[in-house]
């Protein structure tokens, strides 16, 4: 478990394409975070040699689901540990978790009492079109129309409601994320100012 008091957590959640990574990775080139993709940390999980839960992952992405929570956790919990004892950074932008209620708690009561979540809102049709783009390009196993319907239901079923949680404890910052990029950025900016510096 780490303290609070050394270690700042912020959870940046949304839907998928709603802008979570492009956000996270402006808010790095401006403040000292390190950036962890629950995701990126899936994907390269799955790839590595050797690894046990390869093929579940593989599976679970591909449906769109929550890959169990205990695998999640062990990578976020590792890399934390890399970016604090390597990087001397403890600083985390938590990008795209929690996704399901079990998560959000095991992580405040196991791992480390967050600060607050971001929560990029974007309505589905728009969060469509940006993955309609990114396919073209990301190479990414469930960046197709099927994979991506199965991922908006499951968003709005199983991780919805973590951020109404966090809203009920007086957590969770909301930002409209329709806007061109940059002009969600200021206003993304504004808030991490305002919070930790
Ligand atoms: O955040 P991203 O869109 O990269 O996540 C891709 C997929 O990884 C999700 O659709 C889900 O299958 C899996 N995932 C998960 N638990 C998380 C984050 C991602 O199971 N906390
Ligand atoms: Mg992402």
């Amino acid at each position: 478990m780490f303290n609070d008091k050394e270690v700042t957590v912020i959870f940046v959640l949304g839907g998928p394409g709603a802008g979570k990574g492009t956000q996270c990775e402006k808010l790095v080139a401006d403040f000292n975070f390190c950036h962890l993709s629950a995701g990126d940390l899936l994907r390269a999980e799955q790839q590595r040699e050797g690894s046990k839960e390869g093929e579940l992952i593989r599976n679970y992405i591909k449906e769109g689901k929550i890959v169990p929570s205990y695998v999640t956790l062990k990578l976020l919990e590792n890399a934390m540990n890399e970016s604090i004892n390597v990087n001397k950074n403890s600083r985390f932008l938590i990008d795209g978790f929690p996704r399901q209620m079990d998560q959000a708690e095991a992580f405040d009561a196991q791992v480390c009492n967050s600060k607050f979540a971001l929560f990029l809102d974007c309505p589905e049709k728009t969060m469509e079109d940006r993955l309609a783009i990114r396919s073209k390009t990301s190479g990414r196993e469930d960046d197709n129309i099927e994979s991506i319907r199965k991922r908006f239901k499951t968003f709005i079923q199983t991780s919805m409601p973590v951020i109404e949680y966090y809203k009920s404890l007086g957590k969770c910052i909301q930002v409209d994320c329709t806007p061109a990029i940059d002009e969600v950025y200021q206003t993304i900016k504004a808030i991490v100012h305002e919070k930790i510096v």
